[in-house]
């Protein structure tokens, strides 16, 4: 897929002051010169103060960093953890298509996003809080299938499973990531075959999982008040209108 700058762009882009502060703080961690190697957590920084990654963002940040720009773009467009047009304003899900989550059904989850979300990847849902595509792997193929918000990855899924998580999520919830059948980690689903001391005394939940959990800000763009907060590129933080759909997908059996 060709992955381009928007066509609408703002007119600028600046870091918040902390945002800015904690993006001085990254160029400290390389050599007197090697200040490029911040590109990629500053782009990321970026996507989570606006949401996707505009071109004056890429400019500022080519700027911080003394890099030409075509250099940031080069990362920018090579990356698909970047999003490069306005994506829903709760969650955009980047769905695992790759072989292994095929297998187990990433294709009824993308019928899930077309029934819930949009019939193309990439368009805003109605009521302005989603967006979904389809991705290669993700690196959790044995929790296949999986999908990734944000940080955080959400795994073992079913149909069910998912549009339950969409609708908890346009309910202003958060819901805890990692596996969604119960499993701990990656372990046989049938339980531990081997190792079996390791159930004894094991925390509440795994590394990954608990520090989402810990960081609070799986979805950080929803408030206490369950209402999505401002975001840039949509206006007015009005509450949104919650599309109701009865059917999780068309696939499920
Ligand atoms: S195939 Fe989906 S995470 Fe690897």
């Amino acid at each position: 897929m060709l992955r381009r700058l928007h066509s609408d762009q703002p007119a600028s882009f600046a870091f918040t002051p902390a945002n800015l502060a904690w993006a001085e703080a990254q160029k400290t961690k390389f050599p007197e010169g090697r200040q490029a190697s911040a590109v990629i957590p500053l782009l990321w920084r970026a996507q989570e103060q606006e949401g996707w990654l505009s071109r004056p963002a890429l400019e500022a940040i080519a700027d911080m960093l003394g890099m030409a720009y075509i250099r940031v773009l080069e990362v920018a467009t090579f990356y698909f953890m970047f999003q490069l047009k306005p994506v829903g304003q709760v969650a955009h899900f980047q769905i695992c298509g790759t072989t292994t989550c095929m297998i187990c059904g990433a294709e009824d989850l993308i019928s899930v996003c077309q029934d819930k979300i949009a019939a193309k990847p990439h368009a805003v849902s109605e009521n302005g809080m989603f967006s979904w595509e389809e991705v290669e792997c993700l690196g959790a193929c044995a929790n296949a299938p999986m999908v990734q918000i944000g940080k955080d990855y959400y795994e073992d899924l079913t149909s069910d499973k998912f549009a339950a998580l969409i609708d908890d999520l346009a309910a202003g919830k958060v819901p805890i990531p990692g596996s969604q059948s119960g499993r701990y980690a990656a372990e046989p689903a049938g339980g531990l075959t081997s190792l079996k001391d390791y159930e004894t005394g094991k925390a509440a939940y795994n590394a990954s999982v608990k520090l989402a959990v810990d960081l609070g800000d799986t979805v950080k763009r929803i408030d206490g008040t369950e209402v999505p907060l401002l975001t840039p590129w949509l206006g007015k933080a009005a509450k949104p209108k919650v599309k109701a759909k009865a059917k999780g997908s068309k696939k499920e059996a």
